[in-house]
């Protein structure tokens, strides 16, 4: 039997809660299957913990992880903490070292959910946009001089490296090859950025010919926001810049009805570190210990984990079941318009695992 080290870190806000509500959906799943089992250990880190210690982990925090087979997250961000100091204390702490440098982020409007656009249904908008993470306008190039006076500067560099530009795109088109659609589009800015943007257009040229079979085409960042809103058919899987990426993602997953919805997985495509998997929504302390975070982001996640660990019938399963939930709008939270609650959308979600005869 196949028994996997799981470390979950809540991290912030409705994460605590999103992460609790994931990790029993995941052992229903793991004792209905019966083939694996799933040991998690929970660490308290994050905003109150850099409070009480002044970071947001431990020291050690990175080596204790390497010991695991993957990172179940929730979500950084603090009020009263300035949101960089969390970001780059946790998440990309843990994201860059790992070198997790395929950020990977499916789309698509699930059954019983209303995107916001007009005549477009699920079979009009499936997406995968993979972000480059490792890298690009989050390189954390840059700094201040001057601080205060009239002529302070400050610099904030776009990094984009040959090897890195290349492994995002092989990464890129592999999975536009699996996908039926065999579709990419590669989102640039380079009319406007003239070295990094038009080297990334190069490079994926050149990589492009090791995939014969796969249809690939480039837009500008800009126009991509309108053909998303615009031709969302027209689309299947989206590569981008760290930066740019981020922006799109956020739009993808407002089209496709909810923020909440919406999965991420932070990939070590070579398997030499774990990769981290979260959903995309942040801390959202408006709505914290409240009870209706909406736990479907983190519960898609989790289907990604499961099937980065190889067990891809428990993440079908769990597909299925997020699937049969969604449909019925009597189990939305308010983020999609209805009054469930995170405890009322979990239970759902076990009982259809529990059901389920497949
Ligand atoms: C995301 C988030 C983060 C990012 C924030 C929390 C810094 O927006 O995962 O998309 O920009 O990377
Ligand atoms: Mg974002």
């Amino acid at each position: 039997m196949n028994s996997y080290k799981i470390a979950a870190i809540p991290g912030d806000g409705i994460g605590k809660e999103v992460i609790a509500a994931g990790v029993e959906v995941l052992q229903a799943l793991a004792a209905r299957d019966g083939g694996f089992t799933l040991d998690f250990e929970t660490f308290d880190w994050g905003s109150d913990y850099y409070k009480e210690h002044g970071i947001m982990m431990p020291e050690n925090g990175r080596d204790t992880l390497k010991r695991f087979d993957a990172i179940y997250f929730g979500a950084v961000g603090a009020p009263d903490v300035p949101d960089h100091v969390t970001l780059w204390g946790l998440r990309l702490a843990i994201c860059q070292p790992f070198d997790q440098y395929a950020n990977v982020r499916p789309t698509r409007i699930l059954p019983g959910i209303e995107g916001p656009l007009r005549n477009v249904g699920a079979q009009d908008l499936d997406w995968v946009i993979v972000r480059e993470n490792s890298e690009g306008e989050y390189a954390g190039q840059g700094g201040r001089s001057h601080r205060g006076l009239p002529e302070e500067v400050a610099t904030e560099v776009s990094i984009f490296t040959r090897a890195g530009v290349t492994r995002i795109m092989r990464y890129a088109f592999k999975l536009a090859q699996s996908r039926p659609r065999k579709l990419l589009t590669v989102v640039t800015k380079s009319n406007a950025q003239r070295h990094g943007m038009v080297m990334w257009d190069e490079i994926a040229a050149e990589v492009a010919v090791e995939f014969p079979d796969v249809t690939w085409d480039k837009m500008l960042v800009d126009a991509m926001t309108m053909r998303m809103t615009l031709k969302p058919q027209s689309l299947d899987t989206i590569v981008a810049t760290n930066l740019h990426a981020d922006i799109l993602s956020d739009l993808a997953a407002a089209l496709a009805g909810s923020l909440g919805i919406a999965p991420t997985a932070n990939l070590n495509p070579d398997g030499k570190f774990p990769s981290m998997f979260e959903p995309i929504h942040g801390s959202a302390f408006d709505i914290t210990g409240k009870g209706i975070a909406n736990p479907i982001g983190t519960f898609w996640t989790a289907t990604m984990m499961l099937e980065h660990l190889g067990e891809k019938a428990a993440a079908d399963r769990l597909m299925k079941a997020i699937e049969r939930v969604t449909a019925n709008p009597s189990l939305h939270t308010p983020d999609l318009g209805g009054s469930a609650t995170t405890r009322q959308v979990t239970d759902a979600v076990i009982t259809a695992i529990q059901g389920d005869n497949a």
